[in-house]
């Protein structure tokens, strides 16, 4: 059988990569490590990889923080057990840290430190944002949308390097039907275009920012200010078309990166629902609880029983390995042909539709049958069924709930802004349900031609060294004999509980029972 070393020296991807120097922001991230990774083992070659970390209270230094909490990721198990060498080696010769805070101009870096920076770059690989749908929206435009401004600078600085932006599929908001590898547009308040086709974002972002602005004049309580400016991305992404903060900054950033750059010397790559690995350098590795997974935990501790979700809509999920590898493909690709704009989509939903249903009935009978196989996940057999039940029907009955709620809050003589503690689960519950029913309840399916097209220019050696193509999933398979496991065993590392990450919600959100009941 032939090795991934012999199959190496024919590499397209690896030669275009060969001698080149590779910045990525977003390592201590779950897919920067992927990628980190996959260069190291699989394209040595290159001459450099630099890394932008921000320091943290643990650890202010870039490199302290590389070394404690990148290096010492299960990820690199692999390379550490089976070529202990070069992983030493690359990282002593061939890793630069930089501490820096790419939200600030020149990343907050000294003038000879940026020019130096700039100068020992070839390609910028940008995977830093806030992927919480809930975010604050002055801190989610921060990072996803404006920080592209000095993204675009460096690029420019560093010679009109090319630029590999990780976006993600749901920039496509509430369109529906097929969403193609090209540009979306608001589904909502409309933004005028320009004749290349981008849209006036300049006026919106300013527009946000005024708001933001308000807000904070009006909202003294630093609590208050925290919820006040949740509410206002909600809001202002549900006014344009989008259901959730992050994806509507997400987009304005694509839109805002496309301009700065005038559409040349940029790949746009969009992943979809990023999960555990499929198989590299190990399959089910994962870090943290992801979004989708907050289902697969909630049945297994019993916590929800009643789901909002369209059983035929195509959930699209794709393994993280396969997003690492859609990101080296772009990278050379960037080195061929400089040029042009492209925009990918790492997703499986044209390739191998998966239908909600089938999803969580797979997940559900895995952790059913094999519960005792994953103490991280249950503590014993989940007995309740899970139930999908139409989403306008789940939202009705919320209203209803909310309705009943006030009433007697108001019989209670309390004021508007001190409702009672079940209204307030009602509340919550109305909002979770109406950010993920977009998840759950798809109206849309993700088309990917572009990028197999991509994996297929780059020839055989390559589909085998970074497949992209989601057709080779067998769901049944990956989530029962990989995902699964893979979630107990990596996903819940160092967790005392079942709490999600940044990405989603606590897992305990309540369910539509214990709405009713409260
Ligand atoms: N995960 C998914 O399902 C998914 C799906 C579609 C698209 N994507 C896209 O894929 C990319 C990577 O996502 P991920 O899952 O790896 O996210 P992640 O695990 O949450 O990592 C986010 C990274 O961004 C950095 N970051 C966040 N705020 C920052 C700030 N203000 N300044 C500097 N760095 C900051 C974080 O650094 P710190 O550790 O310093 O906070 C971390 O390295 C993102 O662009 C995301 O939009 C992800």
């Amino acid at each position: 059988m032939k090795s991934v070393a012999d199959s190496i020296e024919t590499s397209k991807t690896r030669s275009l990569l060969k001698g080149k120097r590779v910045l990525i922001t977003g390592t201590t991230g779950f897919l920067g490590k992927v990628l980190l990774e996959k260069i190291i083992r699989v394209v040595p070659d290159v001459a450099g990889v630099n890394l932008i970390i921000r320091g943290n209270k643990k650890y202010p230094d870039a490199m302290d923080r590389f070394k404690a909490e990148i290096l010492t990721s299960s990820i690199f198990d692999h390379l550490r057990s089976t070529k202990p060498e070069l992983l030493k080696n690359f990282c002593e010769q061939k890793i630069q840290c930089i501490g820096g805070e790419i939200t600030e101009p020149a990343f907050g870096l000294s003038k000879t430190k940026y020019t130096e920076l700039a100068h020992s770059t070839d390609v910028f690989v940008n995977s830093a944002a806030s992927v919480n749908f809930q975010e604050e929206l002055d801190t989610a435009l921060l990072i996803n949308t404006l920080c592209l401004n000095n993204v675009a600078d460096f690029a420019i600085a560093a010679g009109d390097i090319p630029v590999i932006q990780i976006s993600t599929c749901y920039v496509n908001g509430f369109n529906e039907g097929v969403i193609k590898e090209g540009i979306c547009g608001p589904t909502g308040k409309r933004i005028p275009c320009d004749e290349n086709g981008y849209y006036d974002t300049e006026h919106v972002v300013s527009a946000l920012q005024n708001k933001i602005g308000k807000t904070k004049a009006a909202v003294k309580d630093s609590k208050q200010l925290v919820e006040a400016l949740i509410e206002l991305g909600l809001k202002e992404a549900s006014r344009y078309g989008w259901g959730d903060t992050y994806t509507f900054t997400k987009w304005l950033g694509e839109q805002l990166i496309l301009k700065r750059l005038k559409g040349k010397r940029l790949t746009i790559l969009r992943p979809s629902v990023v999960e555990s690995t499929l198989e590299s350098p190990i399959p089910g590795w994962i870090e943290g609880v992801k979004v989708s997974d907050a289902i697969l935990l909630a049945y297994a501790r019993q916590k929800v029983s009643f789901f909002p979700a369209r059983k035929a809509g195509i959930v699209d999920i794709i393994p993280v390995d396969l997003v690492a590898n859609g990101v080296i493909l772009s990278i050379a690709e960037a080195f061929e042909t400089p040029d042009d704009a492209r925009i990918y989509q790492c997703c499986s939903g044209s390739q191998n539709p998966l239908k909600v249903e089938r999803y969580v009935n797979v997940i559900c009978e895995e952790v059913r049958v094999n519960w005792a196989k994953y103490p991280n996940l249950a503590k014993k057999q989940p007995e309740k069924k899970f139930v999908l039940v139409n989403k306008k029907v789940f939202i009705g009955v919320m209203k209803g709930l909310k309705l009943a709620h006030s009433v007697s809050d108001i019989v209670r003589f309390k004021s508007l802004n001190t409702k009672s503690k079940a209204a307030k689960v009602v509340d919550s519950t109305l909002r979770l349900s109406s950010i993920y029913s977009l998840y759950t309840s798809p109206e849309y399916v993700f088309n990917s031609d572009k990028l197999m097209a991509l994996s297929d220019r780059m020839g055989e050696k390559d589909k085998e060294l970074f497949p992209v193509d989601a057709q080779k999933i067998d769901w049944e398979y990956y989530f029962q004999k990989i995902h699964v496991a893979g979630l107990n065993r990596y996903g819940m590392e160092d967790r005392t509980d079942a709490v999600v990450t940044k990405e989603s919600v606590k897992v305990e959100a309540p369910s539509l029972e214990e709405a009713a009941r409260a």
